[in-house]
Order: structure tokens, then C-alpha cells, then sequence
């Protein structure tokens, strides 16, 4: 560093931050202004973005990558470092060699919050430590729509549920505040309504009324909001004709406005290009970029010529010079905040053992064990180790370690540098069952799936992100179901696993069924018809509809893309070394026609079924079962008659009425009887986790304020409003396994 560079103000770490910002501000240009808005590929030509573009972020950055870029910074006028950020949603999703957890939807079936947050900080160590220093993690969107391909990044059907978890996961990877040089940026995503989309077609304009995203969709967003979320990224969609990126009701109104967001925006991969190329509502690159910095946007992702048109837009009066000031501000205060100026955080010395530790593998092990959802089991489960000698292990997925882990994992094609992660590092049910069964195991995987081929209209869209190839299911394969079948009636038990791959989840993957494709179901029902009891585990980013032979099924268990550690904990699982505690956070449909099937659905309508098929789901969010009973009595309100200010007090006693241990999920709902405006029938309010022994009873006390009843009403409102209501309690949504209790609110 010159002796000149040491005298300027904003290098001086012991100014305060906005002196420093404020310092650095004043000397920019309009380019350096504009370019420190930009996130680009760092895949692209990093020298353009970083000397010409003078671009103030990167994305999906390679190990080398990293080194290159801060490389070029230094050759900087100003010298700004770069904030890095990546997608890492799961684990350090596309660095060689980290630990990849389970998918969101996955863990959200732990119901465990506490545990979620362990998960975000080891994934926020692992991450700093690489020289990346924002996650665009976590999904806060409401799976509505099972054919929408991401739905696997969710945590589910349920509000509430979205906000406990997220919020825990924003916390762990925030750690103590940014200077914590294992914290990484929080990213809420995608604000908000991206998820309900239209046939469940990804990124179609969402049909959604301002009461609605009031009542259901924005509520998870408001949380992380106040409980300061460094940045909120904007879903790609429009809303009553608006991009959410010009959408200044949603982004001033509510965010800034209500809510006194603070932190950063950034857009979602280049809408500020795709409303002119996709949506057509602005008639130029300098207009769209005009319109995307008057609302408020800050940091700019992946549109390049974003750079020209802000330039263009100011040499035609649509912006003042000074209009950058703002957005640059917030991003520079971060960059002072997380220490960049000082030590740019590029990959630390010994992050090969950080990255993909041990410790990180025993945390991801166990919550893989706790979001596995046993969803049927006639007994057969655990496997007895009197009556099991040689065990069946078949499907296309019982051992394919890459589909196992899912979405935004090594393998699954946004990042260029990997083709999938270490295969020593996974764990396949044929792996786990090898490892901790101590019976024979055959295997054999019974059938394809699918096969692909080139989108003929190219293999890139417009905004240069992969088109997805054509799916097209394999056939049924007789001789691969006969070997099968052989093996199968070789056995005591099958496990056959099945379910979806990489090719069928994810942006621009949206399914038009949910049936398993391929020869799956035609495997199922040929080693179902065998007589050998089967195990079927579904390995499904998202919920599936199985064939009409698993009725005849042993058991049916559900473990989404379980991340590395899936074989060993569904391994133990079977045979019975750990009980299964994972709950739905998300309904399963009998038919995709069944569509939506949430549980929290808005009374009235003419009938309750449809003429050819109930409307009842496959399995109801908040379902699962243990390899216990536990019952459910004696629910008792400690004051019925109740003032909007008070608590709800209420004890339920829950016995453990079988042979073995588990974690019980006392789940808590609230029904409003009479509402001013049609509202759901029931909403999950709390939830608690009680751990109970053979024949142990435990009165559990839930406390809830009444302030929590709310409905919003026609003005948009969230109020409480007098009247009766019920306190439902129980193990699941359904509501001929709830508890319930009468109160009133004066
Ligand atoms: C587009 C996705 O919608 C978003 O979730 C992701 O963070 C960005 N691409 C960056 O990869």
C-alpha cells in the first residue's frame, strides 16, 4: 500500500462506518457507481467484470476463481473488494469436498428449529472459509403446487412453520454479526409470491391478491425482516402485472416502509433484463435499468448490459447522477461491516479441514436421521433381526449417490467447475444397509428412469442460464424387473427406492404429473405382487403419487434428497437403531389433479370431494409415524374466556403407548369459528417436541398469546377478532386426530 492510499479516510478502520461510506462515495465516478450495483458470473470473463465493469459482486465463483478476482481488484483504481456470493442452500452446495445436508423441504421434516440453525452455522463456517461471503439461502416460498420443480427448496406448505424455520437458519448463518469472520450474508428469497405460479409452471405471473400475501405469504418474510436478515432477494415473477423488482407497494410500501427494512435488495438472475426480453414491459435495457433503480433495488444479478443502460438512462434524463447513492451506500456498508476492506476473507489457510469436517458429517448425520417420515408401516418395520437374513435392496436410486443429494448439490449442473461431490463422502441405502445391517444384501436396480434430449430450440435461455434437455421415460425393462423379482423373492424383505432426479427438479423443471416415471411403478408392482414383505423409500425432492400396489406395501417411508449422509440414517432407521420423528411439512397428493392440497385452504365450496376422487391427501402436513403409539388426552384450557392481550394456556397429556422411545410433535392449531371475511380452518400456531420412554406420560403446557389468533381481514388487516375459537392439539393437520378446546375472545 503508498503512502497515498494509507491517508485516504475510508481505509481507515477506526472511522465509523458511514464516514467511511460516505468518504469512499464521494470518490467514485457514476461507472464506478454503477458497476459496484452489478453482480455477474464470475464463470464469464472475470477481467471484463471486475476492470471494465468495475462490478461490486460475483457469483458462482470456483475455487480458483476467487483468487483470480480478488487478484484483479487489487488492479482496481479504488481497490473495493468484491462481495462473493453462491447459492449455498444445503451445505456449500458446489464446493468440492463440503458437506451437503439434506434439501430444505427435508430438513424442514425435522420440525426442529434448533437443529436447522447448527445446520446454517457449521454450513456458514464451512462457506467463510472459502472466500464466499453471502448465501442466497434461505427459500421462505410456500409450496403450494407439487408440479412446481422447487418445491424441494422450501420448507413447506405452512407459514408458520417456513417462519420458525428460517428464521433459525438466518440466525446460524449470521453467527454473532458480520465482523464474526465465520458469518456469512443471510439471503430471504424469493419476495415473495414466486411460488404461486400457475399450474405449477416455474416463474408464471403469480395470481395473488395484496390481503392474500398478507395473510399467507409475506408473514415468513416479515419475521427475517425485523430480525434483520442482511438481504432480501425478489423473485423473478410478475404480480397484478407488476415485476416484483419494480413492485413499489411490495418494496417501499411494506418492506422499507412498514416493516423499516434495512438490509440490502438484491434481484433475482436478471430480472432487470427480462422485463424487457421476457415480460415486455419495458422497451429498453436503459428503461428497465431506470425502473429497477427507482424501486429501490440494490444489487443487480446477472445483467451485464446493466452497466450501458444505467449510463444510457442518466445521459437521457430518466436518472439523476446521484440516483446510485443510495443502493452503493448499503452495498459498501456491508462490505465495511463484514471487515472486506481489511482482509477480503479469500479462502483461509487449512480449509481443507474445515470444509467437509468430520464434526460437520456427524451433524449432518443426524439431522438426516430426524428428517426421515415414516409415512405407513404394517409392523415390519424395524426389520427383526430374528426374522431378516437376506435383504433385497433395489430401484434406480438405492445407489446413486449424485440424484441423493439433490437440487443445488455438486452434481446438479449451475456450476460448471464439478460434476458432483467425493463419492466417499456419500452414503447410498446400499452403502448404509451394507454397513449397519449385519444381514446379506442383494442388490439389483430394477429399472431406468428417464432419458434426455436437447431442447431443440437451444441450450441456453435468453438470460444464458441452461435450458433444461427433454424428458423423455424409459419403458418398463422386463429383464432388469425380472432380476429384480429373483432377487426379491430371494429375500425376507425388499427395500426398492424410488423416486425422481436432478432432470425433474429445479428452476424451468416443473412436472406436469407426480407419478414416479420410468419403470418404477411397473418395478413396484412386480415386486409387490412377489409376496416379500417391501420397504418402499421414496427418495422424492418433492412429494410423489405412488402406484395403487404400494397399498400392499410393508411401509412407506419418505426421506426427500437426504444429502450425503442418507444411506447410513435410512439404514438405521430400517433396522431399528434409531426411531423415526420426522413430520410432513408438506401434504402428499393421491393425484395431481388433487392440486393444491395444502391443509390451510379457505372454507367454502360447493361439496367436499371431487365426483371420481376424494380430496383428501395421500398423507397430511404433519403426519408421520413412530415405531411407537403415543395417545393424546385430557386437554384443558386454563381460562376459556380470554382478552385480546392474554395468553391461551393450555395441558395436554401425550402417552407413550407402545415398546419404544421417541421424540413426540405435539402440534397446536387454532380455528377462528366466525370470521368477517372467509379465512382457513384451521392454522398451526406452535409446536413442541417431547421425547417420551415406553409408557411414559408427560402434561405438556403450550402457551400461546391470543394476539397470535389473527385473521386479516378485508382492508388487509391483521387483527384478532372477537368471538369463539378452538385450540386444536394432536399429532398431525388431520382433523379426526386433533384434540380440541372451546375459548373465547371478548
Ligand atoms: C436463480 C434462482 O432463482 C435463485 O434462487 C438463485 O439464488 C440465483 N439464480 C443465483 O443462482
Amino acid at each position: 500500500m503508498t503512502s497515498e492510499t494509507l491517508t485516504l479516510a475510508y481505509l481507515d478502520a477506526a472511522l465509523p462506518i458511514p464516514d467511511r461510506v460516505a468518504d469512499l462515495l464521494g470518490r467514485m465516478t457514476l461507472e464506478e457507481k454503477i458497476g459496484q450495483m452489478l453482480q455477474l458470473d464470475a464463470r464469464d470473463d472475470l477481467e471484463d467484470h471486475v476492470l471494465r465493469r468495475m462490478v461490486g459482486s460475483i457469483l458462482h465463483t470456483s475455487p480458483e476463481r476467487i483468487v483470480q478476482a480478488n487478484q484483479l481488484t487489487a488492479r482496481t483504481r479504488l481497490r473495493i473488494p468484491l462481495l462473493v456470493g453462491e447459492d449455498c442452500i444445503h451445505g456449500h452446495s458446489f464446493w468440492p469436498g463440503a458437506t451437503i445436508y439434506p434439501t430444505q423441504l427435508g430438513m424442514a421434516a425435522s420440525w426442529n428449529a434448533p437443529l436447522v440453525e447448527r445446520v446454517a452455522r457449521a454450513t456458514a463456517v464451512e462457506v467463510a472459509a472459502t472466500g464466499i461471503h453471502w448465501t442466497f439461502s434461505p427459500v421462505l416460498c410456500i409450496a403450494r403446487d407439487l408440479r412446481w420443480g422447487r418445491v424441494n427448496e422450501t420448507f413447506g406448505e405452512d407459514p408458520f412453520l417456513i417462519g420458525e424455520l428460517a428464521s433459525a437458519m438466518v440466525r446460524g448463518y449470521q453467527g454473532d454479526g458480520l465482523q464474526d469472520p465465520t458469518a456469512i450474508l443471510a439471503t430471504a428469497k424469493h419476495f415473495a409470491g414466486y411460488s404461486e405460479t400457475q399450474g405449477g409452471r416455474d416463474a408464471s405471473e403469480a395470481d395473488i391478491s395484496r390481503r392474500k400475501l398478507r395473510s399467507w405469504f409475506l408473514p415468513p418474510f416479515e419475521r427475517v425482516a425485523r430480525e434483520g436478515c442482511r438481504s432480501f432477494m425478489l423473485g423473478y415473477q410478475t404480480m397484478d402485472g407488476v415485476p416484483i423488482t419494480t413492485n413499489d407497494w411490495l418494496l417501499s410500501d411494506v418492506l422499507r416502509g412498514e416493516w423499516n427494512y434495512t438490509g440490502t435488495l438484491i434481484t433475482d438472475w436478471d430480472n432487470v433484463g427480462r422485463m424487457v426480453w421476457e415480460q415486455h414491459v419495458q422497451p429498453d435495457i436503459a428503461h428497465a435499468a431506470a425502473a429497477a433503480v427507482t424501486a429501490g433495488n440494490d444489487m443487480i444479478m446477472n445483467t451485464p448490459t446493466f452497466f450501458e443502460g444505467a449510463l444510457d438512462a442518466v445521459a437521457q434524463g430518466l436518472l439523476a447522477d446521484d440516483a446510485f447513492d443510495v443502493a452503493v451506500a448499503r452495498i459498501l456498508t456491508l462490505k465495511f461491516e463484514l471487515g472486506l476492506f481489511e482482509d477480503p476473507r479469500v479462502p483461509v489457510d487449512g480449509v481443507e479441514q474445515i470444509v467437509g469436517s468430520d464434526e460437520h458429517a456427524d451433524l449432518n448425520l443426524e439431522i438426516t436421521r430426524r428428517s426421515l417420515v415414516l409415512l405407513e408401516n404394517d409392523g415390519l418395520l424395524p426389520l427383526a433381526p430374528t426374522k431378516t437374513r437376506r435383504v433385497a435392496v433395489l430401484g434406480p436410486l438405492a445407489d446413486d449417490a449424485q440424484t441423493q443429494l439433490g437440487d443445488w448439490a455438486g452434481g446438479s449442473g449451475q456450476a460448471g467447475w464439478l460434476d458432483g461431490q467425493p463419492r466417499e463422502m456419500i452414503s447410498t441405502v446400499l452403502d448404509g444397509l451394507r454397513e449397519v445391517a449385519p444381514w446379506e444384501v442383494v442388490y439389483s436396480p430394477g429399472a431406468d428412469i428417464l432419458t434426455l434430449t436437447p431442447d431443440p430450440a437451444g441450450a441456453t435461455w435468453p438470460d444464458g442460464q441452461p435450458r433444461p434437455p427433454i424428458v423423455t421415460p424409459c419403458e418398463p425393462d422386463e429383464a432388469q424387473i425380472a432380476e429384480a423379482v429373483a432377487a426379491a423373492e430371494s429375500a425376507d424383505a425388499a427395500v426398492v427406492v424410488v423416486g425422481d432426479r436432478i432432470e425433474l427438479v429445479g428452476e424451468g423443471k416443473s412436472t406436469a404429473t407426480l407419478e414416479l416415471l420410468g419403470g418404477q411403478n411397473a418395478l413396484l408392482d412386480a415386486v409387490i405382487a412377489t409376496g416379500t414383505p417391501v420397504v418402499v423409500v421414496l427418495m422424492a425432492s418433492k412429494p410423489q403419487v405412488l402406484p395403487a400396489s404400494v397399498h400392499e406395501a410393508a411401509a412407506v417411508l419418505w426421506v426427500a434428497n437426504p444429502g450425503m449422509q442418507g444411506g447410513r440414517a435410512i439404514a438405521e432407521l430400517l433396522t431399528g437403531q434409531i426411531e423415526p420423528t420426522g413430520r410432513l411439512p408438506i401434504s402428499f397428493a393421491r393425484h395431481a389433479g388433487q392440486q393444491p392440497t395444502y391443509y390451510n385452504q379457505i372454507r367454502g365450496q360447493h361439496g367436499d370431494r371431487y365426483a371420481d376422487l376424494t380430496q383428501s391427501p395421500a398423507w397430511a402436513f404433519g403426519e408421520g409415524l413412530s415405531y411407537t403409539t403415543v395417545e393424546y388426552s385430557d386437554l384443558a384450557l386454563d381460562e376459556t374466556a380470554l382478552a385480546a392481550s392474554d395468553r391461551i394456556v393450555a395441558h395436554v397429556s401425550v402417552t407413550n403407548t407402545g415398546q419404544r422411545e421417541t421424540i413426540e410433535t405435539v402440534q397446536v392449531y387454532v380455528r377462528d369459528r366466525v370470521t368477517s371475511v372467509s379465512w382457513t380452518d384451521k392454522e398451526l400456531k406452535g409446536y413442541q417436541q417431547v421425547t417420551l420412554t415406553p409408557g411414559e406420560s408427560a402434561r405438556v403446557r403450550i402457551e400461546l398469546p391470543v394476539a397470535d389468533c389473527t385473521i386479516v381481514d378485508a382492508a388487509g388487516d391483521r387483527i384478532v377478532e372477537p368471538g369463539e375459537f378452538e385450540l386444536l392439539i394432536g399429532p398431525s393437520s388431520r382433523e379426526e386426530v386433533l384434540l380440541s378446546a372451546g375459548f373465547t375472545v371478548a
